[in-house]
């Protein structure tokens, strides 16, 4: 996600914006810049990669300057470059923007843009702002801010400046941090506290639809409607180790907290109700979409989970027979496919070296390949035929949690798409799938608040050395990545079984107390689950439950359960998965495992 730094004061900017994004590099970037009024106009530098590549272009050729606003890019929308870089400016340069988010109606404004005779320079959506403001502007800043945020949709925070109010730095957020710093006779903004950590404690949080407007001896809040609001000032105790992971112990807690965050990012511009599902820029005709007789998932380990949700998803919309296999068996088998067959991998990093060659190994044979993955730029995201990203952010823990929940609605949407266009599935039905989609993120933040339900059922089975987890349908896909969850950071041997293949075998090794995790979400196989739950009761296990509010009986039959918010069953794994990654989580901290560097893994592996 990217990050952005602003400041206004009497010290040279330069420095205080590279030290400022250096802390904010945690976050994850592939490219940065800065815009600096040098007491004439506004400079502008911007590399691509890393933040040294563009402190050393400022110490080759300084620029010096009171005032500016810096930026780290993770790119969604365009490949990392020089142009893709923040900041973006208008036509003559005198409006500068950084933007952390996703404007979702950028086309649109873009075209109007166009329109009206402003030229693009870059691929991404933030660079309709400046030239917004340049649009609306008449002599004050403030007011062309708040009419550009009438006219956009989306999650962003900005930083502005402008040469021809250079006494002035604006900034505004909705749906993405941004913090203000106080100083004497200085001012700061900044995606993060860290970034200012080495000037000010005392920081302004600033709320969604809030506008700060920062001189260097002053800072206003605003209202959208121009309002003035007084704050309190929050004054930060604690280091800037801990502020990189929010406040939380790990990376990996973070991140699953911002999973309710990232399942609306992805669905944004691309889930809307009323209106056709996209696909980004990827063009499927209604001929190309019928010629389409087989579709291929590929992955690897939790991205081949979200695969297996997937085949789930499409054969049951769309109607399409879906394969899926894991990508380093898959390069290997001689796969019958053809131009006929589409095949979709799936990669978190992009790089995943079997993910890759399975691409290579299907586009060699004639099919089109999507790839579905998280960072823009990537191998997989260069070299597959058309891409659909998963807007989830950089996701530093090594065990997957928030790209695995966007993955899951990346084949949701996929699902969707075939079977509007294949017309399999009634407007109505898809409506309704739609909204219950739109609602998983608030629900998802309820599963949240069950987290202390989870850490006492941790505390339970923490010192256990075998456990089971099963399921039936999408709860065995689930299931498995539960299962997953909990080798790679507590080191627990533990197995995923389909429920109702339990007694071909695997119910030998039941005894007095073994753990099974059991999944239960799936209305249409409630009984069945019951059932196969009471086989593993018959034979003494100690079985923890996870289901719908509504299924309260299961405790009739159980140890314990954990009831989740309902959803359709078909939605049911984004929401079911998040008590798995919290019991894995608080089992690695009071096992005293390594929670975001667990032994033996690689957050990227491309090695074969
Ligand atoms: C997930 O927790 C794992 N660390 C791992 O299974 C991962 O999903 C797999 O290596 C695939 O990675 P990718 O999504 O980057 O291709």
């Amino acid at each position: 996600m990217c990050g952005i730094v602003g400041y206004i004061g009497k010290k040279d900017a330069s420095p205080v914006l590279i030290s400022g994004l250096s802390k904010l590099e945690y976050r994850g970037y592939d490219s940065a810049g800065v815009a600096i009024f040098n007491g004439d106009k506004l400079e502008i530098v911007k590399r691509k990669g890393r933040l040294k590549n563009l402190s050393d272009a400022l110490d080759a050729e300084p620029v010096h300057g009171n005032a500016g606003i810096g930026h780290t890019r993770w790119a969604t929308h365009g490949e990392p470059s020089d142009v893709n870089s923040h900041p973006h400016s208008n036509a003559d340069g005198s409006i500068c923007v950084v933007h952390n988010g996703i404007i979702e109606n950028y086309i649109k404004l873009r075209e109007f843009l166009i329109s009206k005779g402003y030229k693009f320079v870059s691929e991404t959506d933030t660079e309709v702002i400046p030239h917004l403001l340049d649009f609306f502007y008449e002599g004050d800043l403030l007011e062309a801010v708040r009419k550009v945020l009438g006219e956009i949709r989306g999650s962003y925070a900005f930083g502005i400046i402008t040469s021809k109010e250079p006494d002035k730095l604006i900034a505004v957020r909705k749906d993405s941090p941004l913090i203000v710093g106080l100083g004497e006779g200085e001012n700061f903004i900044a995606s993060d506290i860290p970034a200012v950590l080495n000037y000010t404690r005392d920081v302004y949080l600033l709320n969604d639809n809030e506008i700060a407007v920062l001189t260097k001896d002053d800072i206003k809040l605003y209202t959208l409607d121009g309002k003035e609001i007084k704050k309190e000032v929050y004054h930060v105790t604690w280091d800037a180790e801990a502020a990189e992971k929010g406040g939380y112990e790990h990376f990996m807690m973070k991140e699953i907290h911002e999973q309710p965050k990232v399942i609306r990012d992805t669905m944004a511009s691309r889930v809307m109700l009323g209106e056709p599902i996209t696909l980004d820029k990827i063009k499927l005709t209604k001929e190309e979409i019928a010629g389409i007789n087989k579709i291929y998932i590929v992955a690897c380990g939790t991205a081949y989970h979200a695969g297996l949700v997937g085949k789930y998803a499409i054969e049951k919309l769309a109607r399409i027979p879906v394969e899926i296999d894991i990508a380093s068996e898959y390069r290997y088998r001689d796969p019958i496919i053809d131009k006929n067959t589409l095949v979709i991998v799936v990669s978190q990093s992009g790089e995943t070296a079997d993910t890759l060659a399975a691409l290579r190994e299907s586009k060699a044979r004639g099919c089109r390949v999507i790839a579905v993955t998280n960072v823009v730029g990537s191998s997989v995201s260069r070299e597959a035929s058309d891409v659909l990203y998963t807007l989830a952010g950089p996701e530093i823990a090594v065990a997957s949690t928030k790209a695995y929940i966007t993955q899951l609605v990346a084949m949701y949407i996929i699902a969707l798409f075939f079977a509007e266009n294949k017309g399999t599935v009634s407007k109505e039905e898809i409506e309704k799938i739609k909204t219950e989609m739109l609602n998983l993120p608030d629900k998802a933040e309820k599963v949240l608040e069950l987290k202390e339900e989870v850490k006492r059922h941790a505390g339970e089975i923490y010192k256990e050395e075998d456990m089971f987890f099963l399921g039936r349908g999408l709860d065995y896909a689930v299931a498995m990545e539960g299962s997953l969850k909990l080798k790679e950071i507590s080191y627990i041997h533990s197995e995923a079984y389909a429920a109702g293949e339990l007694k071909h075998g695997p119910i030998a090794l039941i005894e007095e107390g073994t753990i099974m995790i059991t999944l239960a979400t799936q209305d249409y196989l409630f009984e069945k689950m019951v059932s196969n739950i009471k086989e593993v009761k018959a034979r003494h296990a100690h079985v923890i439950a996870l289901a719908f509010e509504g299924n309260e009986d299961i405790e009739k039959t159980v140890d314990s359960a954990v009831f989740l918010p309902r959803t359709i069953d078909l939605l049911a794994p984004v929401l079911s998965v998040i008590p798995l990654q919290l019991l894995s989580y608080y089992i690695s901290v009071m096992k005293g495992c390594d929670v975001d560097k667990p032994r033996n893994l690689a957050k990227s592996v491309t090695v074969e």
